[in-house]
């Protein structure tokens, strides 16, 4: 097949040159992006009077009939034909004859690529964005039921001080909820329109990059040709975003993988949720949330991989730049496939609230309400923690919790401690006297749920 730049060539390409050269086998996802934008092209040539009017029309035309074909799998892309651009490009010269020649008038697949592939990302954004609202409501509709679900927290996984299942999960709320305004903040950055920059130079036809900016919803034009073409910023920033965002995911995972454990035993996923072993009958693993926390290493290699790619690179366009596609579309793939299912998980566990509360209870979770307690009645924050210090070494002697201490042996240890130390120290009074904003007292939690209601239902 000749090549649509062949002109100056007196050799066709190698095979091998073909296959290598070629980026249809993935940048075939772009279709319905480069139809948009090559129709928005077209229309404004046909404005400007720079191609004729029923020429622009003719392409228009064409141009909805092939997104159809290509929809109903009737078009076979073709790796001699490089490219999605030039793939389509042919189809439609092939359809409509000069017409379609028409189409790449004052255009270069360098802008134009640079259109497709910020066209394609917003798109995925949104669908991106829409999952993780969904994951926000999953984790405000299981923190509502777990508000009075004592579990321990933990500091360099040793049990710290008892909170409840709701409040840590709405700290994965706050996480997702910063992933979802970082996606916001990525797209204004990506929302420019960059077609008109050309291979490089902008262009000497008196295009209206503003009419094609306005047909395709974009809010603004690049201001310079030279970045407009070579600019992949964007793409860096969104396989930053994801990263973050599965980084909240694989923490969680992890948690999820530990409670799952026999040790914890806070939480069992579903049958649906689990999967068995080939050779030991008795296992129920859960490889959903181990292939999350996995999947999070591609992700983040893609993020490595796409810095690498650009760091050495000349202005403005370079074919390097075509390895953008790969890293970013399967960033957005994993993404995509961990959101849903993490949610569809969480909503089928079993919680074992008896077993967060026992858990709560061993490793002194208490030693900090006892020292405030002290506080209360008079002591100095310091004096308190030495005498529960040593009260902790008198408990684990005696292997017992604090809150078994007899009256008496309290007062070994301090004189004025009363009877009412046990109610300061229960596990109920220590999450609940802690009603500090983003603290984990029912009431500020349910507060902060509230809050997280009102935040959804504005987005
Ligand atoms: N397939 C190319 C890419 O993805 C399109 C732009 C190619 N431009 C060029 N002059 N070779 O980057």
């Amino acid at each position: 097949m000749a090549k649509l730049w062949s002109g100056r060539f007196s050799k066709s390409t190698d095979k091998k040159v073909d296959d290598f050269n070629s980026s249809i086998r993935f940048d075939k996802r772009m279709y319905k992006q480069d139809i948009e934008g090559s129709k928005a092209h077209a229309k404004m040539l046909g404005r400007q009077g720079i191609i004729p009017a029923e020429d622009a029309e003719k392409i228009v035309t064409e141009l909805d009939n092939i997104a159809s074909d290509i929809e109903n799998g009737k078009i076979e892309f073709l790796v001699d034909a490089e490219d999605i651009h030039m793939n389509i490009e042919k189809i439609l010269t092939d359809r409509i004859g000069d017409a379609g020649k028409r189409l790449h008038t004052g255009r270069s697949r360098n802008d134009q690529v640079a259109l497709d592939i910020r066209m394609y990302l917003m798109d995925e954004i949104d669908q991106i964005r829409g999952m993780l609202i969904r994951a926000l409501k999953t984790l405000t509709a299981l923190s509502k039921e777990h508000v009075e679900t004592i579990m321990p927290g933990y500091t360099h996984l040793q049990k710290a001080q008892p909170v409840t299942f709701a409040h840590h999960l709405m700290a994965y709320f706050e996480m997702l909820k910063r992933d979802l305004s970082r996606l916001d903040d990525c797209k204004k950055r990506m929302n420019v329109m960059p077609l008109g920059s050309g291979a490089l130079a902008g262009t000497t036809y008196p295009l209206d990059r503003e009419f094609v900016a306005r047909e395709l919803g974009f809010a603004s034009v690049t201001l310079n040709s030279l970045d407009g073409v070579s600019d992949r910023d964007f793409v860096i920033e969104l396989a930053s975003c994801l990263s973050i965002l599965m980084m909240h995911l694989s923490r969680f995972s992890e948690e999820l993988i530990l409670w799952s454990s026999h040790e914890f035993s806070f939480v069992e996923m579903d049958d649906a949720f689990s999967t068995g072993s080939s050779i030991m009958p008795q296992k129920k693993n859960p490889d959903v949330a181990e292939l999350i926390r996995g999947k999070t290493g591609r992700v983040y290699g893609h993020l490595m991989g796409l810095l690498t790619t650009m760091k050495g690179l000349p202005l403005a366009y370079n074919k390097d730049m075509q390895e953008d596609k790969e890293p970013i579309f399967d960033s957005v793939d994993t993404v995509k496939l961990c959101l849903p299912v993490l949610c569809d998980m969480l909503a089928s566990m079993t919680v074992k609230k008896d077993n967060m509360l026992r858990g709560s209870k061993g490793g002194f979770t208490n030693a900090t309400d006892a020292a405030d307690y002290l506080v209360k009645k008079g002591l100095p924050f310091r004096e308190a923690h030495a005498v529960i210090g040593k009260m902790v070494a008198y408990a684990v002697l005696n292997e017992k919790n604090l809150d078994e201490f007899t009256i008496d042996e309290f007062k070994t240890f301090s004189d004025i401690i009363e009877e009412d130390i046990y109610d300061a120290i229960s596990m109920a009074a220590c999450v609940n006297d802690r009603r500090v904003i983003g603290g984990p007292a029912k009431e500020t939690v349910e507060n902060a749920i509230r809050l997280a209601e009102e935040y959804i239902e504005q987005l």
